[in-house]
Formats: C-alpha cells, sequence, structure tokens
C-alpha cells in the first residue's frame, strides 16, 4: 500500500510529461478546422434547429476525418451525468488521446465540469453555455460558434439552458476522465442502463480505433 501510495506522484510525473511531448503526436483534430465547419454550417442555419446543424455538420466532419468519424444516428444518444449536470450525448469519435462528441440538453443543466487530463474545446452549436471560476461575479457567455477553451486541470462552475447543444472535442488522457463521466451514475442515478452505453459505445469506438492504428 506504501508503495503504491509513493509511486502515484512518479505516475503523475510520468503522463505529464508524456501530455506535454509525445501524446500530442496521436492528435489528428484540430480545434481551428472544428470551429470553422461548425461557423460554416450555422451560416445556413440562422433558425438554430439543432437536430439540422448537426445532420449538415457530421458528413462536413467525415469529410474532414476520413475513417475517424461515426455516422449520427439519434438512436445512439444517450444520458451523462457528471459533476451534478445532466446532459445528452453521442460519440463521433473515441480513442485514448482524443473524442469528439455532441454534447447538449433539452431541458437545461447547470453543474461542475469536473477536473481532467486533457484539453477540453467546447463549441457552441445552439443556445449558449455560461461558465465561471470562482472570485469571477459575472459569467464568460459563449453563444452559437464560439468555443470556450477549457485548460487541462481548470475547474469552472458552467450552466446550458434548454435547447443547448455543442460539438466537444477533447485531447489528452481519455480514459481518466471516464471516472468523472460514470461515478455519478455509480453513487447517485443507479441508472445502470446508461452506465452500460456509456461504457459500450466508448470501448467499442476505442478499440475500433486502436486497430485503425489511431491511439
Ligand atoms: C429541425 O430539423 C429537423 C431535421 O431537418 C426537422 O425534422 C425538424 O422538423 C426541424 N424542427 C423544426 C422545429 O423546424
Amino acid at each position: 500500500m506504501r508503495l503504491v501510495l509513493l509511486s502515484l506522484p512518479v505516475i503523475w510525473y510520468i503522463f505529464n510529461h508524456l501530455f506535454n511531448t509525445w501524446l500530442p503526436t496521436n492528435y489528428k483534430f484540430d480545434k481551428v478546422v472544428l470551429q470553422n465547419l461548425v461557423q460554416e454550417v450555422l451560416q445556413d442555419h440562422p433558425e438554430g434547429n439543432a437536430t439540422a446543424i448537426m445532420i449538415d455538420l457530421t458528413p462536413k466532419l467525415q469529410q474532414a476525418y476520413p475513417g475517424l468519424i461515426n455516422d449520427l444516428n439519434f438512436e445512439h444518444w444517450f444520458y451523462n451525468n457528471a459533476g451534478g449536470a445532466m446532459g445528452q450525448m453521442t460519440i463521433l469519435h473515441a480513442s485514448i488521446s482524443e473524442y469528439l462528441i455532441f454534447f447538449g440538453t433539452s431541458v437545461g443543466t447547470e453543474g461542475h465540469t469536473g477536473v481532467h487530463f486533457a484539453d477540453d474545446y467546447f463549441t457552441i452549436l445552439t443556445g449558449e453555455q455560461r461558465a465561471a471560476y470562482p472570485g469571477k461575479l459575472e459569467p464568460e457567455v459563449y453563444k452559437p460558434g464560439d468555443q470556450h477553451h477549457l485548460p487541462k486541470g481548470h475547474v469552472k462552475q458552467y450552466m446550458m439552458p434548454g435547447e443547448s447543444f455543442a460539438l466537444e472535442l477533447a485531447q489528452g488522457w481519455i480514459p481518466a476522465m471516464l471516472p468523472f463521466g460514470l461515478l455519478d451514475t455509480l453513487s447517485s442515478t443507479l441508472d445502470f442502463h446508461t452506465f452500460y452505453l456509456t461504457s459500450y459505445y466508448t470501448a467499442k469506438d476505442m478499440v475500433k480505433n486502436l486497430l485503425n492504428g489511431k491511439f
């Protein structure tokens, strides 16, 4: 036990070192390209229909990143409970170093961003996201086309009103994010079907991409 505790800082140091050196060589997605594609599609949708925006955006993502993006299927959405917030999501891509998802809420939500071993780029499609660090008495407000960057290790309170959806890119140690994404289920909701769907879709995509040589 003592050996395990003593080795934790060493393990953290190694993973942090890799995060700053080798891990980014595995990244395929570019936050600027993603934001440009979102802004392009938004121009055709001044009405702000999230369904229609995702239906138009997905093929453009597939064209920009061949072989890396799943087809959009509204049967493959599931809930996400994390940090006290509840939303829904579907996985466009999941690998060991990156994920790309549609995330949002029809009814509205508020909570803790989580502390992540990854950089997070949250590009708004519809509605808005508000976020703030402690001591900031006025929120940052992100509107359609804006991209909210939450750097690795940073923490904010955030909220999204009803009918807010986003394209979310995370780059870092994705498996380290999964406990945050799943433990509210075990400690609070006891919604094991959602737990199963989250684990199933994440593992399936990670293995598929790994077999294709995408770490
Ligand atoms: C939004 O777009 C979808 C897909 O094109 C369509 O089926 C739906 O009726 C639209 N919703 C509204 C309120 O126009």
